[in-house]
């Protein structure tokens, strides 16, 4: 038992001895017991009439007192200083938190589970147009009116980040990225990449005007050279040949110029736009004949097998160029006589296309990099073909606008198989009687 409890059992004992021997000497027994006991009662009160007062005005000190109550009230002392250094702590790290999200370049928005601010830093003021405590409450979409955003925000896959015009400057270009945390909360981080944007556009506009200016002395010098190769009469064999290599050399870089042209159109001009219903069929059969003519000698078997009723929404220009980019790489890259299947079909109500060949294949460590731009796996031989390594690079932009994917399947020295899968809703099916129409 604590040494304080022993103490106070000895004043109770103490106050019962007196009384009994008060009682004795003034023979008023229950009139002394009273007043002592009352005494003893009153002085707890009093401790307890102190130590509410203090807990309903915490600014003064703890009350003072002795025995038991004493105790009590020093372990009271103790865990309010030990709150209060807490609060200090806690206060203090809350500062250093605010000014270094004040001073962050990037926004930071903190929403509730039903999209309502409940935080935001400067930064968000300047890139978001989004200010605290006004703004606080307010569903996040009312001050970011996007679509896209509103789309990023409920789809809760943020593995990329969604880029987007500032709601308020219409020259700044952000970077949304989303972080779930805690209850259901969200950070939203928007970081400005309006320099990184200019870069890129740059570039973009430097290899089109660069490309388009190349063309018209290419188109010159092919001329020329076409005409010196086949005069009758050349100046001397090795100068035709000379010709012939020239001519050759002059070709390649009209393709290569032509490839890097259609390459910044496809990035610089949005996409869905001249759409409508494409016979895929209609078109797979006159590439098909084209596989045939670039094969040639090489005498490849193409087999094409599609779905008569099978068209597809989508530019058309656009999924020729990638139909036939990859038609001719499996012509390019299969030994003569290889055979080369062609198949447009659903798959479950997917349309997909692809082209399968029984070529070189493609070793599983070059497959990432395939549709890079320039990637060619062997450098020299690729050259030899005429390949200039922007082919599959193309395709991927084509498909991307197309919400399309391609995928590829490869064993070295067995074949490759690359596949477009569109979307379900952009496949349109045409009954036989239709077709006929
Ligand atoms: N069907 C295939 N079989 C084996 N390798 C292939 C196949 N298709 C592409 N490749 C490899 O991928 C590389 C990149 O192909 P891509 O079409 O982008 O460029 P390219 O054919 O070299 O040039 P081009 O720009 O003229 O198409 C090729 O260099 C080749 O090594
Ligand atoms: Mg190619």
């Amino acid at each position: 038992m604590p040494e304080n409890l022993w103490r106070e059992i000895w004043i109770l004992v103490a106050v019962a001895a007196l009384s009994l021997i008060l009682a004795e000497i003034t023979g008023y027994p229950f009139l002394i017991a009273a007043l002592g006991f009352g005494l003893y009662i009153g002085l707890n009160l009093r401790h307890l009439v102190q130590l509410n007062s203090w807990l309903i005005n915490k600014r003064q000190d703890v009350p003072d007192a002795g025995g038991l109550w004493g105790e009590v009230l020093d372990r009271i002392r103790a865990l309010t200083k030990e709150t209060e250094r807490r609060e200090d702590r806690l206060t203090e790290m809350v500062a250093r938190f605010q000014s270094a999200s004040a001073a962050t370049p990037d926004a930071m928005v903190i929403v509730s589970p039903q999209h309502e601010i409940e935080w935001a830093n400067a930064a968000a003021e300047r890139l978001l147009g989004m200010s605290t405590p006004r703004d606080i409450g307010q569903r996040v979409v009312n001050l970011i009116r996007y679509p896209d955003f509103r789309k990023y925000l409920e789809r809760g896959d943020y593995t990329e980040a969604l880029p987007m015009t500032s709601p308020i400057q219409a020259d700044k270009s952000l970077s949304v990225r989303i972080i779930p945390f805690g209850h259901y909360q969200k950070l939203i981080i928007a970081r400005d990449i309006t320099h990184l944007v200019n870069l890129e556009r740059l570039r973009q506009d430097f290899v089109a005007n660069i490309s388009h200016e190349l063309r018209t002395p290419l188109t010159v010098l092919t001329g020329f050279l076409e005409t010196l190769k086949d005069m009758d009469k050349p100046a001397g064999a090795d100068l035709q040949k000379h010709f012939h290599t020239m001519h050759d050399q002059a070709q390649r870089m009209t393709r290569l110029v032509d490839d890097l042209l259609t390459l910044s159109k496809l990035e610089t001009t949005p996409a869905a736009r001249h759409e409508n219903v494409v016979d895929v069929p209609a078109m797979l059969a006159a590439l098909n004949e084209m596989g045939e003519l670039v094969s040639g000698e090489r005498r490849h078997h193409i087999s094409l097998q599609a779905d008569a009723g099978l068209k597809l929404v989508g530019n058309e220009e656009e999924l020729r160029s990638a139909f036939s980019n990859l038609i001719n790489n499996a012509v390019r890259y299969t030994p003569a006589g290889g055979d080369i299947r062609l198949v447009w079909k659903l798959d479950g109500d997917t349309p997909v296309f692809a082209v399968t060949d029984t070529g070189e294949g493609i070793a599983p460590q070059h497959l990432p990099h395939l549709t890079e731009r320039f990637y060619r796996i062997d450098t020299a031989r690729s050259r030899d073909t005429g390949g200039t390594g922007l082919g599959l690079s193309i395709v991927k932009h084509i498909l991307l606008r197309h919400d399309g994917r391609l995928t590829i399947d490869s064993a070295l020295g067995k074949g490759s198989t690359f596949r477009c899968s569109f979307p379900a809703n952009r496949a349109v099916q045409v009954t036989p009687a239709q077709h006929k129409l």
